[in-house]
């Protein structure tokens, strides 16, 4: 049986946390820099040791796997770290902030003998796998292109509340590292790493708090010339479903919510998403929990777990490279023609 311990005691250790509960795997430490996150541990973990660090608290414990849900830029120092100590680690999207620090984990991760996973956690979705099943069969035919988009809302104490998220030398970015990157991720294990972007940035809502764009608009070229559109922003009132959309030669899949997928042989084939409510919040569903599982079943194997720093790799070149096109090309913020 595995053990766990939590660094970084925010929004998304609760959903660590209840999806541990639920695995029956125990949590015998957490750490926060910060004392109020240590208050949050506190409550969320009633009588679990509370650290000051994650050193300290890998000197006092001993857990199997080190969950990392700490902000971007206080990634790659502390996975680095556990992993060159042999810890096995699961860390929380984005790779890094940087490309560099992604690279950085990735090499900690091939010298090391532990285990790197990164919760890219929407691959477990039953949808997405269904989609990927579908393509990998050929079932669409040649691909032609595809579709995504992440039309979310935020409001300002999501950004007052932990600043981090608002400041792009800490997060490294916006709505397309922070948020749009599990949309990017999944089309790029759909459609294969792209090897041409182009996108343009914005930020539109709260210029008074942050300077992260909310708003994106990108293109992508994957292997085989195939191209895909992505529209993303946090500026609306209220929450639209993530779309992604795949056309091919015999067919479409779609998702909005499940998908759909019509391969013109027989009636279209729906497949749901799985529904659970925890007490985080809705929209990350179980998947979460199905990848912690399969993380911690990993754990023993001589094979690398399959999404690991290599993989999350992907998606932060593609933000990188949005962000390098963006920037040589948009008016910055406030300027006019
Ligand atoms: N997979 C998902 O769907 C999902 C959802 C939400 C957040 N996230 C990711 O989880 C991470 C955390 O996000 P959040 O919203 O929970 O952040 P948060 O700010 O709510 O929590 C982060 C916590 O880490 C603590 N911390 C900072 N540096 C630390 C360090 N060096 N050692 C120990 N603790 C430290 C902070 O004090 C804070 O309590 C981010 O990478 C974010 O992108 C993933």
């Amino acid at each position: 049986m595995t053990t766990a311990a939590i660094v970084g005691c925010g929004d998304v250790a609760v959903v660590h946390a209840e999806a541990l509960a639920a695995l029956n795997i125990p949590i015998v430490g957490i750490a926060d820099t910060d004392p109020a996150g240590r208050e949050r541990a506190a409550h969320l973990l009633p009588g679990t040791p509370v650290f000051a660090s994650h050193e300290e608290l890998i000197a006092r414990t001993s857990p199997t796997v080190v969950h990392v849900t700490t902000p971007h830029h206080q990634h790659a120092d502390v996975v680095c770290d556990l992993l060159e100590r042999g810890i096995h680690v699961l860390q929380e999207k984005p790779l890094a902030h940087t490309l560099a620090d992604g690279e950085r984990i990735a090499a900690a991760a091939a010298a090391s003998d532990a285990q790197c996973g990164v919760c890219f956690q929407n691959r477990y979705n039953a949808p997405i796998q269904a989609l990927k099943q579908a393509l990998d069969a050929g079932e669409l035919g040649a691909v032609n292109g595809a579709y995504g988009s992440v039309i979310w809302a935020r409001t300002p104490d999501y950004y007052d509340d932990r600043p981090w998220r608002g400041r792009r030398s800490a997060s490294g970015g916006g709505l397309l590292i922070n948020q749009a990157i599990h949309t990017l991720d999944a089309m790029a294990w759909l459609l294969g790493e792209p090897d041409q972007v182009a996108g343009t940035i914005a930020t539109l809502r709260y210029r008074d708090r942050i300077d992260v764009e909310d708003t994106a608009s990108a293109w992508f070229r994957h292997p085989g010339g195939v191209t895909s559109t992505f529209a993303g922003s946090l500026t609306n009132e209220t929450y639209r479903l993530v779309e992604i959309e795949v056309y091919g030669s015999e067919g479409t899949g779609v998702i909005r919510d499940g998908l759909e997928l019509n391969t013109g042989s027989g009636t279209p084939r729906r497949v749901p998403e799985r529904r659970v409510r925890t007490s985080g919040r809705t929209y990350w569903g179980m998947s979460h929990q199905l990848l912690i599982q399969d993380f911690h079943q990993s754990i023993g194997s001589p094979e690398r777990f399959w999404l690991g720093p290599e993989e999350a790799l992907v998606s932060l070149r593609m933000v990188m490279a949005l962000y390098a096109d963006a920037d040589r090309g948009r008016p910055h913020q406030g300027e006019t023609a």
